[in-house]
């Protein structure tokens, strides 16, 4: 146990669980892709600049979907270069298609994500596709990024219940897994992209990922916190053994394509909970805050973080009594 410093929880482990969590970061592309009004190129890479300087070491950066589809990240060809300066930074991208690592890689991006769904409703909505006809075009694109020497994502959307169509069963769920796995992904996101999991459904779901030779190693968490589950999920993901957890700085985001989906587990929640553990991540929850403060002014309104409302109260409270 340690004495807390302000604005940061007491220190009290608990075991079995990991030592370090890495945080991928994915403020600026699920977080920003729904916002209506245009984010200016320069803010975002303001924004990814201060995620980086706040100890943040994967960031994904942007998306090379059809501009059409994702108007709010047109900009990708612009913001990609002015990256350049982030050594050590690793900064995915997401790519749905052939056209879209063509992209990326005429950019020099090194890691890039595919991103299937779980259910047909959904993979249609997303990418006009049914799931088989989405992993169809994704085994080339795995196959060329890995001859590249790429790291490959692959994200599963809609693993735990899907707006048209309910609880999504567990075996459609691995099912899906196991094809982006044996595709050659490096790694597997699982996303509750309208926040309906809860930890248990969860930690089923990681049993039978394990069950079906899926490792813990490779798995990664994303969970939407549209019913206030996400951090229970996390730390129920976390006593299973996962390690890589996705947040968005100041719990921006959504998914333009399932109108149920908010925002993702805000980073500042997840540093919170995962100082108080004593679980190492690198980041300064201060310098987090102030740039998710920083955003929410540019987008016009608070950040939903009770975090980063908290911090925000607390260091007008400091304001206040210094004067
Ligand atoms: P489509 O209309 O079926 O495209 O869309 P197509 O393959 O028929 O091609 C039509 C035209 O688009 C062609 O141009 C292509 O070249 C062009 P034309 O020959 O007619 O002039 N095109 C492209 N242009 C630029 N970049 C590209 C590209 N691909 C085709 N990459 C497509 C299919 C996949 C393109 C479309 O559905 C799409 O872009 N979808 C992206 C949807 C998206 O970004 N969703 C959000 C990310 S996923 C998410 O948020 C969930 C996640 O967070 C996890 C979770 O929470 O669950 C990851
Ligand atoms: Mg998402």
């Amino acid at each position: 146990m340690s004495t807390p410093e302000l604005g940061l929880p007491m220190v009290v482990p608990a075991a079995g669980l990991p030592a370090r969590v890495r945080i991928h970061e994915v403020g600026a592309r699920d977080g920003l892709q729904n916002e209506k009004a245009t984010v200016p190129t320069e803010i975002k890479a303001e924004f990814i600049h201060r995620l980086a300087a706040a100890g943040l070491t994967t960031i994904e950066a942007t998306s090379f979907v059809h501009p059409k589809w994702v108007p709010q990240l047109a900009d990708a060809e612009q913001l990609f270069p002015m990256l350049g300066d982030l050594d050590g930074v690793r900064l995915p991208v997401l790519v749905p298609n052939g056209r879209g690592l063509d992209r990326a890689l005429a950019l020099g991006a090194r890691r890039v994500a595919v991103f299937a769904s779980a259910t047909e409703s959904f993979a249609k909505a997303n990418l006009n596709r049914t799931v088989d006809e989405a992993l169809a075009v994704f085994d080339p694109v795995v196959a060329r990024a890995k001859a590249d020497r790429m790291h490959v994502r692959g994200y599963l959307s809609m693993c735990f219940g899907d707006p048209w169509e309910g609880p999504v069963p567990i075996h459609q769920v691995v099912r899906v897994s196991k094809a982006l796995m044996d595709m050659g992904c490096d790694e597997l996101s699982l996303g509750d992209t309208i926040g309906v999991a809860t930890p248990a459904h969860v930690q089923d779901l990681l049993a039978e990922l394990n069950e079906e030779g899926v490792p813990t190693s490779a798995i990664g968490v994303h969970f939407h916190d549209t019913y206030g589950q996400a951090l229970a999920n996390t730390l129920a993901a976390l006593q299973h053994g996962v390690s890589t957890v996705d947040a968005s700085a100041g719990g921006l985001g959504g998914c333009p394509f399932a109108r149920s989906a908010t925002g993702n587990l805000a980073t500042e929640d997840l540093v919170w909970m995962l100082r108080g553990l004593g679980i190492e991540t690198g980041v300064d929850l201060g310098l987090l805050t102030a740039t998710s403060a920083w955003m929410a002014t540019r987008l016009g309104r608070p950040s939903p973080s009770r975090t980063v409302r908290a911090l925000s109260h607390e260091d007008r409270a400091q304001d206040q009594q210094e004067q």
